[in-house]
């Protein structure tokens, strides 16, 4: 299912997620090409299912740029909380948020929650769409807790908030080694190459 050259157009335009995919997936055979080349590129509405919209974003980008591609969709589940953020992580408190007013938002609604209430984890959904051909799927996560307050400066989005478990360590204390070993993408991304090299 890859073509002979490897190459796989990267179906997301956020810097953090780009970084780690090339990171991840860095020695195992692609060539990676971001979104910069296409800019004419649009993706459908995002809906309420990760695999679903991870498939949308790949699909959509396989066939206007006519070779494999790679999207994911991501999010960040409390189980105190039902599971929100979740497939709604990027919108969390509506539109005129960035990732810091996210985090900060998320304390606020947990603050009367402590111990085993503040568990949680990234889950991620990968999707490789072959223009014409097929559709292969896997899903990774990293379990942790929601700390009380933002604590180091790497990674993006909710890592300053996340706790990783078995550590003392906020995901955005991690290197982006540490993190790209451990995280929701590694491990979905980890089994989706599995299951392209099973494919070939
Ligand atoms: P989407 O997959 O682009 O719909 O959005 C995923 C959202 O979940 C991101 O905008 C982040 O807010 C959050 N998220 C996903 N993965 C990570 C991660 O590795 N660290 C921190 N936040 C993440």
């Amino acid at each position: 299912m890859r073509n002979a050259n490897g190459q796989v157009v990267l179906a997301t335009s956020n810097a953090g997620k780009v970084k780690e995919f090339q990171a991840i997936l860095s020695g195992r055979g692609f060539d990676l090409r971001g979104l910069g080349e296409f800019p004419e590129l649009s993706f459908p509405e995002e809906g309420d299912d990760y695999e679903a919209n991870a498939i949308g974003k790949a699909r959509a980008a396989a066939l206007h740029v006519g070779m494999p591609a790679l999207a994911d969709d991501s999010g960040l589940e409390v189980d105190a909380l039902d599971g929100i953020p979740g497939v709604y992580s990027a919108r969390f408190g509506g539109e005129g948020l960035d990732d810091r007013g996210r985090t900060e938002l998320l304390l606020e609604r947990m603050s009367h929650l402590e111990g085993e209430d503040r568990r949680a984890r990234f889950v991620c959904w990968v999707a490789y769409v072959v223009p014409g051909g097929g559709v292969l799927v896997s899903r990774g996560e990293c379990p942790g807790r929601i700390l009380t307050e933002p604590r180091g400066a790497r990674g993006f989005g909710y890592d300053p908030i996340f706790g990783v478990e078995g550590t003392d360590l906020a995901m955005a204390e991690l290197s982006a080694q540490e993190k790209n070993r451990i995280s929701h993408r590694a491990r979905a991304l980890d089994a989706l190459c599995e299951r392209i090299a099973a494919s070939q």
